[in-house]
């Protein structure tokens, strides 16, 4: 017995060692961890046991039958995060460039499997040369395999994918399917095509980095949900991410404990909103007093600005925040914002975890460009994500909510289940100067003075539309509320909500704008 444990200790200690201490070496020289040291620090100490170490692959072609690849080049496993358990699987670089072929996307797909099995989130470590090319079809037939269960598992347990690396091809539609794809920055990129191919075809030259690193993906195309400037930081988000998702969608997300009461009064938030209702102001500010602690957590952070999607808590309980940032661009909604917010509302949806709509918005943003980019379907997606939700919605208009976009920013139309408003909201079709412009042109073009008219007409239809009393009478709004009391409010409207059970028409899926 002694011989064979020694043989099984040899065998898991080769494994255990990736490529060896060179290739080990200059992934430690590029600021990244290896594969297992990547899982170690993400799940709690100790608790990651390890599937699969002894697969091997079993191509033989342009050298294949002489390479050796240690663990496949992917591990994968099991463990916990703050003691709820997670599959997990991390590309090895240092194994054949982490590239996949058969037998590595069958781990991986086997870790998927597993997760789906229990009902899990399935944390998945991206570090890879592609396709592997010795592999042909095979490797193709992988990444299918892997595609295909990404869909599957959509909406049924959390999938993270964690780019810290290359990820390049194909291979990026593995993360593109998931919920959230967070990148480090400077070490990882992603790309459909890399830069030699780029040259060869448009002659455009660019760089990895500015082709597809975490900050393009995060400032401009919108593919990653968060960036962190390293591996250790990256991996304690995962952590703080995890910490407000349900393990699946048939599990409440988690309570936290929290010594901030749901009681406390917020004296100090009304002054966060200037009396000028053209003055800017940071809709986090907001965020930050009356939900707990203070604590928020961000997703796209940098994209599409105009809008904030965050998870937060409420007497401990998670929620998903989405709030128009007056800060930027008058909170305005366009295609991105629409297409952040309404992913953000769909994960939500799917996961249990209820929705506050905070409203300060210009509305829709004008311009050709926008309606040439189809303004009309990206903007339809915020109406049908809200609509479609059925967890506990609830809307705080805090100022302007005008036209389309008071309607797409969870009215109760949209079936928010309550709707409250700050006395300083303003509810209408339009904006005072456009409307004074148009209902009052008569009076105006007639006058002697029509700036000093048009001035006087303006002030009337702001004493008349803008503000909440036209839309509380119809009891589109619940309640006028004090600023002040809104934690409270928020707090008792989602204890009530707790309860409530809607469902949607029985259809194999709806047809959703994209
Ligand atoms: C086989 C690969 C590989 C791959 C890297 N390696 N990528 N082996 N198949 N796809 C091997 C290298 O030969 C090398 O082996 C080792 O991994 C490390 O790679 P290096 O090139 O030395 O590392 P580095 O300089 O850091 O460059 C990393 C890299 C580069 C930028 C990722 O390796 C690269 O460009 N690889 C090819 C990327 C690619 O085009 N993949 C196919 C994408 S198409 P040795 O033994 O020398 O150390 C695709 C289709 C999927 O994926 C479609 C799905 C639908």
């Amino acid at each position: 017995m002694n011989e064979k444990l020694k043989e099984l200790k040899l065998r898991r200690d080769k494994i255990s060692a990736g490529g060896g201490p060179k290739r080990v070496e200059a992934q430690h020289a590029k600021g990244k961890m290896t594969a297992r040291e990547r899982i170690e620090s993400l799940l709690d100490a100790g608790s990651f046991t390890e599937v699969d170490a002894f697969v091997e692959h079993r191509a033989v072609d342009l050298g294949m039958d002489k390479t050796e690849a240690p663990g496949e080049g992917v591990v994968i496993g099991y463990g916990t995060v703050s003691g709820r358990i997670v599959t997990v699987f991390a590309q090895d670089f240092t194994v054949v460039g982490g590239s996949l072929g058969e037998m590595h996307a069958a781990k991986i797909c086997k870790a998927m499997d597993l997760a789906m099995k229990i009902g899990c989130p399935c944390v998945g470590i991206n570090d890879s040369g592609g396709a592997r090319i010795q592999e042909g079809v095979d490797a193709l037939s992988g990444y299918g395999d892997i595609f295909y269960r990404n869909t599957l598992a959509s909406g049924v347990i959390p999938q993270i994918s964690v780019i810290m690396g290359p990820c390049a091809g194909g291979a990026v539609y593995s993360p593109a399917l998931t919920d959230f794809t967070i990148m480090v920055d400077k070490t990882a990129n992603m790309f459909i095509t890399g830069p030699q191919v780029i040259k060869a075809v448009t002659r455009e030259d660019v760089t990895a980095e500015a082709l597809g690193g975490a900050l393009v993906h995060s400032q401009t195309s919108g593919c990653a949900s968060l960036m962190f400037s390293n591996e250790q930081e990256t991996l304690d988000g995962i952590r703080k991410l995890l910490s407000y998702l349900p393990q699946n969608n048939v599990e409440d997300p988690p309570v936290a404990v929290t010594s901030d009461d749901v009681k406390r009064s917020l004296p100090a938030l009304a002054a966060v909103i200037p009396d000028a209702p053209n003055k800017p102001y940071d809709t986090r500010d907001v965020i930050r007093q009356v939900f707990d602690d203070g604590d928020f957590f961000e997703i796209q952070p940098l994209y599409a600005q105009n809008i904030v999607t965050c998870f937060a808590r409420l007497g401990g309980k998670p929620v998903g925040i989405v709030a128009n940032q007056p800060k930027i661009m008058a909170g305005v909604l366009d295609i991105n914002a629409s297409d952040k917010a309404s992913r953000f509302i769909r994960f939500c949806d799917a996961f249990n975890i209820p929705l506050v709509t905070l409203t300060d918005t210009a509305g829709y943003l004008p311009g050709v460009g926008q309606e040439h980019a189809g303004v009309i379907r990206h903007g339809a997606k915020l109406l049908y994500a809200y609509s479609e939700a059925t967890v506990p919605k609830i809307t705080v208009i805090v100022r302007k909510a005008y036209g389309g976009a008071y309607i797409a920013m969870c009215s109760r139309h949209l079936g928010a289940d309550q709707v409250f408003a700050w006395p300083s909201a303003e509810i209408a079709v339009m904006g005072p100067d456009g409307a004074a412009n148009i209902i009052f042109k008569k009076e105006i073009d007639e006058a002697a003075n029509p700036d000093a008219t048009r001035k006087e007409m303006i002030e009337e239809y702001k004493r008349s539309f803008a503000n909440p009393y036209k839309a509380a009478v119809r009891g589109y709004v619940d309640d006028v509320i004090d600023p002040a009391d809104t934690r409270i409010r928020l707090a008792t409207a989602l204890t009530m909500l707790a309860g409530k059970r809607e469902t949607r028409p029985a259809k194999k899926h709806g047809n959703f704008p994209v």
